[in-house]
């Protein structure tokens, strides 16, 4: 069965809540989903054996947050050329992350990413804009089953 990995960094819980939407999304269709808390990613073979990925970090102070910074550097070693990827994350008002996290996982590890990336504002996230993010998982397991 194609497995996707969804890693996410949080400080209040909001982009967690996003991973396992789209974590639902991605089941929906039969690809097997495991959502991660960024710090339990240690090293690069815990990034290894997937067949999609999809990062979020919720904004603060207009940048991703520093532990999924740190394991993006890690990722840039994991050979993640080609695998499906998405990005995503909970903001308030400008929602910096998801985009610089979508655009790393194009531009450096050559992923072939979902059509664009996923930012859901807060607070006032409701059972309607997590809809959206299981439709974000349903996208990237489409696309793996794609290939
Ligand atoms: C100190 C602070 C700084 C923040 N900076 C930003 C920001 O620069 N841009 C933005 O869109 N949201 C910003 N936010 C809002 C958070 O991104 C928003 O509350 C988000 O839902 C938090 O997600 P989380 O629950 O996954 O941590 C900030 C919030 C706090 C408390």
């Amino acid at each position: 069965m194609a497995k996707a990995l969804i890693v996410y960094a949080t400080r209040t819980g909001t982009t967690k809540r996003i991973a396992d939407s789209i974590a639902e999304g991605v089941r929906s269709v039969g690809v097997d989903a495991e959502v991660v808390d960024v710090k339990n990613i240690k090293s690069e073979a815990d990034l290894q054996g997937y067949d999609a990925y999809a990062f979020g970090s919720a904004t603060y102070h207009g940048e991703i947050m520093q532990p999924m910074k740190t394991m993006l550097f890690m990722a840039e070693k994991a050979n993640l050329e080609g695998k499906t990827g998405g990005a995503f994350g909970a903001y308030g008002w400008s929602g910096e992350a998801p985009e610089r996290i979508y655009d790393t996982m194009r531009n450096i590890f050559s992923m072939d990413m979902a059509g664009n990336f996923l930012k859901l504002k807060s607070p006032g996230l409701t059972l309607a804009t997590l809809k959206v993010a299981q439709d974000y998982g349903l996208e990237i397991s489409q696309k793996v089953k794609a290939k």
